[in-house]
């Protein structure tokens, strides 16, 4: 049966390869037998301070790398999210139930607003603009890493509570992980999630580095003082994360990664870990340069607006209509 899926990326930088290997490559495989709605989710992003002219540039780049990763305009609606207003207006609707409690126990809230000096109402009410974003669509699925498992709990949970009061008018979303590569760590500290927005920039593979660059940043990822090759998570996280990462770029199990390595050393390792990335990321880097500034581009998230903007008003007129709202 065809589902419908849904899934964002916050345009906070040039994804990395944590994203590619935790979301975006799930979305190509996705898009063959489904209907696929794939968002920038710029006013995400906009939650902590952006830079306008960056943020502008990382969100043509996001849906230039959409593209470039082979998620098609002819199978899947591609889009920007503010382009498409009904996104923050059902938020704000989401907010008069959803509670404070809930909102507080949002561990990624906890995260970033640590790292903030100023926290701004819409971090800790992002949640809610999430839950949005996935209800407006109907979708069944939302296929990401696991950071966010937390989130997608709570957008069931309040649309559960909407239908409860109002009556049955959203689909509860499931999540999907992909098997390996859910969550890719940070090279420089593989405890933490590899993410776009480091301030290290070696702690991560952006999907625009080079070669070269991919290449000095393997060799400097954080391994262990022992020499063996083997997937420990607990005990060598390093060492277990290039595992994974390799895993995941040449599609086999991390068993088979760890059988592939028996005997050989770090060095080894890196090198072909390396490699792989290398292989997977190149030809998405050709088709991007074509892509970056064409009018080919423009025409492709002008017409995946329309679409969303259709199907988005329509869940957004029957919730406002339940609430009271409609004349
Ligand atoms: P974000 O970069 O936070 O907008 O995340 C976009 C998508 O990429 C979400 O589905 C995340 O779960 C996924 N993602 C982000 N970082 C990683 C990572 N280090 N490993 C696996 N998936 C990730
Ligand atoms: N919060 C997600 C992240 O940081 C991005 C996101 C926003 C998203 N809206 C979404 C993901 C809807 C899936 C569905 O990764």
């Amino acid at each position: 049966m065809v589902k419908v899926i849904f899934s964002g990326i916050q345009p906070s930088g040039i994804p990395t390869i944590g994203n590619y290997l935790g979301a975006i490559r799930q979305f190509v495989e996705l898009q063959e037998d489904n209907e696929c709605y794939f968002c920038v989710v710029n006013q995400h992003a906009i939650t902590v301070p952006q830079d306008p002219k960056e943020l502008r540039e990382n969100t043509r780049s996001l849906a230039a790398l959409y593209v470039a990763s082979g998620l098609d305009p002819n199978k899947a609606t591609l889009f920007i999210q503010s382009e498409v207003p009904a996104h923050t207006e059902l938020s704000w609707l989401i907010q008069t139930f959803t509670y404070m409690g809930e909102l507080e126990r949002m561990t990624q809230f906890k995260d970033k607003a640590e790292k903030q000096s100023a926290v701004s109402s819409a971090l800790f009410t992002y949640p809610t603009l999430m839950a949005a974003d996935i209800l407006l669509y109907n979708a069944d699925i939302v296929p990401v890493g696991e950071d966010q498992k937390q989130h997608i709990e709570l957008t069931r949970d309040v649309a559960q509570r909407f239908n409860n009061r109002y009556g049955e008018t959203f689909v509860i979303p499931d999540i999907q992980l992909p098997k390996v590569g859910a969550r890719i760590m940070s090279l420089q500290d593989p405890t933490k999630k590899m993410s776009k927005s480091d301030e290290n920039q070696r702690a991560f593979i952006s999907m625009l580095d080079s070669p070269k660059q991919i290449e000095k940043k393997i060799k400097s990822a954080v391994t262990d003082s022992d020499m063996e090759i083997r997937y420990d998570k607990e005990n060598k996280p390093g060492v277990s994360n290039l595992l994974a990462i390799y895993a995941s770029c040449t599609n086999q199990t991390v068993a088979d990664a760890e059988k592939h390595f028996q005997g050989k050393g770090y060095g080894d390792l890196k090198k072909e870990v390396a490699e792989a990335v290398i292989s997977v990321i190149e030809p998405i880097q050709q088709r991007y340069e074509k892509l970056i500034n064409s009018n080919e581009l423009d025409d492709i998230l002008d017409e995946g607006a329309k679409k969303a903007n259709e199907v988005a008003e329509k869940t957004l007129h029957k919730v406002k209509k339940k609430m009271g709202l409609i004349r």
